[in-house]
């Protein structure tokens, strides 16, 4: 579905990508595990074109979208929803207004489908009665949930997700881990989840793909990455102090 070719990209004199390549199987949930600060989140904005690389390319189907101009690249756009890492909603727009706000611009539903489906959308995530409430009166867990109802809502073929649950009490964190396997069993769409959650990622991941230094280390199922014998790796995932990767203060 996405396919990354040789992703190069530099900010400064900052490598962050460096000939990086990865495939995105359709319907298919992937996950993309690492370090914090090594491009996690740089690389989800390649894949729906919010970066341009120095060099490589970004093939969505069968466009590179990175030869595309505005309008071919907001055809591509509609093709995905976004959860961003801080939830990315309008503060001057209520909850109500932000998770229905997608569907008034990209569809002819009527004001009372939308208003159905907004209520359920929020519902789903756990926060019924919260829609007139504005974003700067939520918990950050909070925010997230309503991030994750908009991006959920237009049924998109491709959801990215950056850190759902990061900060989420545990019970939520499992709920929405549940939610995104239930949509995903029912709609079938490609999912990318950039998490932290490990090992609770691994429950609902069909791939894990490891970035560090750039580069997919390496990519298996969940299973063959938890077995890693790659030291990178399994640091990682045992979260141990001792290994290649040094915390620097
Ligand atoms: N727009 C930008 N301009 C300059 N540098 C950037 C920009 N966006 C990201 N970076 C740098 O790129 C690196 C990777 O950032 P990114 O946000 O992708 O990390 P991450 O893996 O998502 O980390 P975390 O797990 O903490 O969210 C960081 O060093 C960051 O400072
Ligand atoms: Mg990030």
């Amino acid at each position: 579905m996405i396919n990354l070719v040789n992703l190069v990209k530099t900010f400064g004199t900052q490598k962050v990508l460096n000939g990086l390549n990865l495939e995105v199987p359709v319907g298919k949930i992937t996950a993309i595990i690492g370090p914090s600060g090594e491009g996690k989140s740089v690389l989800l904005k390649h894949m729906i074109g919010l970066m341009r690389p120095d060099s490589g390319q970004v093939f969505v189907e069968d466009d590179d979208i990175t030869t595309l101009g505005r309008t071919d690249l907001n055809r591509v756009r509609e093709k995905f929803g976004m959860l961003f890492q801080n939830a990315a909603l309008f503060d001057s727009m209520s909850v109500y207004e932000n998770v229905a706000f997608p569907l008034q611009e990209k569809t002819k539903l009527s004001r009372e489908e939308i208003h159905v489906k907004v209520l359920e959308a929020l519902e789903n995530v756990g926060l019924r009665g919260t829609g007139s409430k504005f974003p700067d009166e939520l918990s950050g867990g909070m925010k997230k949930r309503v991030g994750l109802a908009r991006a959920l809502l237009l049924n998109p073929r491709i959801i990215l997700f950056d850190e759902p649950t990061t900060g989420l009490d545990p019970i939520i964190c499992r709920a929405i881990h549940q939610l995104i396997k239930d949509t995903h069993t029912k709609y079938g769409f490609t999912a990318v989840i950039v998490s932290h959650e490990i090992p609770e990622i691994f429950d609902i991941a069909d791939q894990v793909a490891m970035l560090y230094r750039g580069e997919i280390l390496e990519m298996g199922s969940a299973v063959d990455i938890q077995h890693s014998t790659h030291p990178v790796v399994s640091q990682f995932i045992s979260g141990s102090l001792d290994g290649p990767i040094q915390f620097v203060k």
